[in-house]
């Protein structure tokens, strides 16, 4: 019924009233504050009634006179066209409001088309730090997990909003925000900054007071490293630089050595924020473990160890010999050795204070470790006693060795020498083996009469009477080596002489002669050398009735010594034919040797050429001892006025005739016209000749 009534009016009042608010329209207000509900009536309107949760509010009649009732009384406005405002809203003013307009006939349309909803305003919130570690904001650790809360105690709030230096984080990757909490998985350093966070309600914000978070990585991976790597540094001269390097934020480094603070020290010199080291120069001191430490507000780290390879200089030099026995000359080698303590050390050799000299029996060795600290003498002379010093020597320093002396001892000269000497009607008896160090013990036996002492034995024996026939025997020792030898005294023996006839010389050429008196051979059982009484020599030329002793001069040549002679005839001619004497004597007695000389007239030959011929004549006695093999021999041949070829064409003829002694073989003139030559030429030093020419 009442809609029926109502059906005009009211539309026409629906459309007025929502005009201004519409139906169902919600209203926020701040508690406190003030709200206008503006609406408009009908003209025919008569009665406006305001109601709030069926309470009344107000009512106004058009005609004039508003009234306000209940707890809006004094804070409540009712205009003439139905807008009502309230004033100091208090929370239970929240609720629906309904306006009534009534027409004269009491015809009431109602409308609960108003929502007003009261709000506080909202208090600043506290942003709080809530971290998993025991920690602080101004010390967070890098990589843990922390949470803000934006704490607003219990007002309600629609949202929370983050700020980091006033920027919005919420939207990055490693930050969470769910309602008033605030996630960093993790946290990192560049989270550290300055945070806010705003609430906020429908008709209010507020900001936190700003929160510090510093963000600390912890110190890890510390490094030590120098830029020598291994090699060896040299106290006083080189520099090292020794590096620490670590991750972490706010990094201070320290050093120690052997575990102790590094002494301050002006060759210890940091830079870098003292993460680097730098020892100029490094000491011998320095011989230890380094290390850094890192550390920041968080934690510290000790880095690995580092020791320097430190070059040490050289000391305990020492000279050694591989033997101390006595070493002889000539015979023995001895090793010396060098040896010392240091780095990289090198030898050098000393010889009496002076650099030991090149010598082919010097030889320094030793290429490796270290270098030449052999020094070889192979084999030992007289001037190596000494002193010998080594030297070692490095970049630091050098040290010189003790001294050492080697026991040196030498041969004596040759063999023992047995020989005798008158003096008038004495005989001084002599055994002699000299220049031996030590001294050779030397032996005399003569007569059954034995003597020894160094060097020689002199025996003086009053006259030479009964001598002959008797042996001297003389012996010799020096560290081990023996030596003797034996005296026959007797008149002059030529070994081998057989007087016989030389023939073939030829005319032009030169003869020779010779006695040798020194006997064949040593005796290999005792080693001993049988020797001979010196003896003197004279020459001459014998005739059938009387003997004339050699004139020497252009033709005749006489050379002897104390055991040989020889006589040289040049140019001969047949003149020269004949029998020659050398008559030998020593203090026992004398002996002749003869020789028959036969002059040929030059074999060869029609073209009226004066060959030359020649006679090697040996000489008799000839005794194998200083000459070995030797055959005598010798030769002839024919001359042409061209030179025939022979294979010894660099010599000439006259050299190869000298000392020819015996012809082997007879040459062939296989022609007139072909120059004469003898086949093979052989002279008293063994050498032989082929095909060669007659001497011209
Ligand atoms: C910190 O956060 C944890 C987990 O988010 C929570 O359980 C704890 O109550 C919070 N503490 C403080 C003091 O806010
Ligand atoms: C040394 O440290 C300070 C403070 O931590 C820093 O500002 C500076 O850049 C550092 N210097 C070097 C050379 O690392
Ligand atoms: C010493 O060294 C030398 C040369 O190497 C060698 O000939 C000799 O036999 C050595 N002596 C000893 C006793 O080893
Ligand atoms: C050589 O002949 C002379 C005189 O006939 C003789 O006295 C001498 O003993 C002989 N010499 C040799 C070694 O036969």
């Amino acid at each position: 019924m009442d809609l029926y009534r109502c059906f005009l009016p009211c539309m026409l009042l629906l459309v007025v009233v929502s005009g201004a608010v519409s139906d169902g329209t919600v209203v926020n207000r701040i508690l406190g504050g003030s709200v206008l509900f503006n609406v408009s009536v009908p003209l025919q309107t008569f009665l406006i009634t305001w109601t709030s949760n069926s309470l009344q509010i107000a009512q106004t009649f058009t005609s004039g006179g508003s009234q306000c009732f209940n707890r809006f009384m004094g804070r409540c406005e009712l205009f003439s066209n139905g807008s009502l405002r309230l004033d100091a809203i208090r929370q239970s003013d929240q609720g629906e409001y309904t306006v009534t307009a009534q027409f004269q006939n009491f015809i009431v349309i109602e409308s609960k088309n108003l929502q007003l909803n009261v709000y506080p305003l909202l208090n600043a919130p506290v942003l709080k730090f809530n971290s998993t570690y025991n920690t602080t904001p101004d010390r967070l650790v890098g990589g843990s997990n922390v949470t803000l809360h934006c704490d607003a105690g219990s007002q309600t709030v629609l949202t929370y909003t983050f700020y980091r230096d006033q920027k919005t984080i919420c939207s990055e990757p490693h930050v969470t925000c769910r309602d008033s909490v605030l996630i960093f998985q993790p946290i990192t350093e560049t989270d550290s900054g300055t945070y806010t966070c705003t609430i906020q309600n429908s008709v209010s914000t507020n900001t936190s007071t700003s929160l510090r978070l510093t963000v600390i990585v912890p110190v890890s991976e510390v490094t030590l490293t120098t830029n020598t790597s291994d090699s060896l540094v040299w106290p006083g001269k080189d520099s090292v630089s020794l590096r620490c390097s670590a991750r972490g934020t706010n990094v201070s480094f320290s050093w120690n050595l052997q575990g102790a603070p590094l002494p301050l020290n002006p060759r210890y010199n940091v830079t870098n924020n003292s993460s680097i080291l730098i020892i100029s120069p490094v000491s011998a001191k320095d011989n230890g473990s380094f290390t850094c430490t890192a550390k920041n507000s968080i934690n510290n780290i000790t880095s690995n160890e580092v020791k320097l390879n430190l070059a040490s200089p050289v000391s305990d030099v020492r000279l050694s010999s591989n033997t101390s026995a006595l070493l002889i000359e000539g015979e023995d080698s001895v090793s010396l050795h060098c040896s010392a303590q240091g780095s990289a050390v090198s030898f050098s050799w000393i010889l009496n204070g002076e650099p030991l000299p090149q010598s082919p029996h010097y030889h320094i060795t030793g290429d490796n470790s270290p270098p030449n600290s052999n020094l070889t003498i192979s084999p030992v002379s007289r001037n190596d006693n000494g002193p010998f010093t080594c030297r070692g020597s490095n970049l630091a320093n050098n040290e010189t060795s003790n001294t050492l002396s080697l026991d040196l001892a030498w041969r004596p000269q040759g063999h023992i020498l047995c020989s005798a000497k008158n003096d008038n009607q004495s005989l001084q008896l002599i055994c002699s083996w000299p220049g031996g160090h030590p001294a050779a013990n030397v032996t005399m036996v003569y007569n059954n009469v034995t003597e020894i002492n160094y060097n020689q034995v002199i025996r003086n024996l009053s006259s030479i009477d009964n001598v002959q026939g008797s042996i001297l025997t003389c012996k010799g020792d020096q560290l081990g080596k023996i030596s003797s030898c034996t005296l026959t005294f007797e008149s002059p023996q030529s070994p081998g002489h057989d007087n016989s006839t030389i023939t073939r010389v030829i005319k032009g050429d030169y003869a020779v002669m010779t006695v040798d008196l020194r006997p064949g051979r040593q005796d290999r059982a005792t080693n001993s050398t049988p020797q001979v009484l010196p003896a003197e020599f004279s020459w001459a030329r014998l005739s059938p009735n009387f003997t004339t002793p050699i004139q020497t001069g252009d033709k005749f040549t006489v050379n002897s010594t104390n055991y040989t002679s020889s006589l040289q005839i040049s140019d001969v001619t047949e003149d020269e034919n004949g029998e020659y004497e050398c008559r030998a004597e020593n203090l026992i007695g004398s002996t002749t040797f003869t020789f028959t000389l036969n002059v040929a007239a030059k074999p060869v030959s029609s073209s009226g050429l004066s060959g030359g011929a020649i006679a090697g004549i040996v000489i008799g006695a000839l005794a194998g001892v200083t000459i070995i093999g030797i055959s005598v021999f010798f030769i002839v041949k024919k001359c042409a006025p061209k030179r025939p070829v022979y294979e010894n064409r660099d010599i000439p003829p006259q050299h190869i005739y000298e000392n020819a002694i015996k012809g082997v073989e007879m040459g062939k003139t296989n022609s007139t016209n072909e120059e004469p030559y003898y086949e093979s030429v052989i002279r008293t030093d063994g050498a032989i000749y082929s095909n060669v020419p007659l001497r011209q």
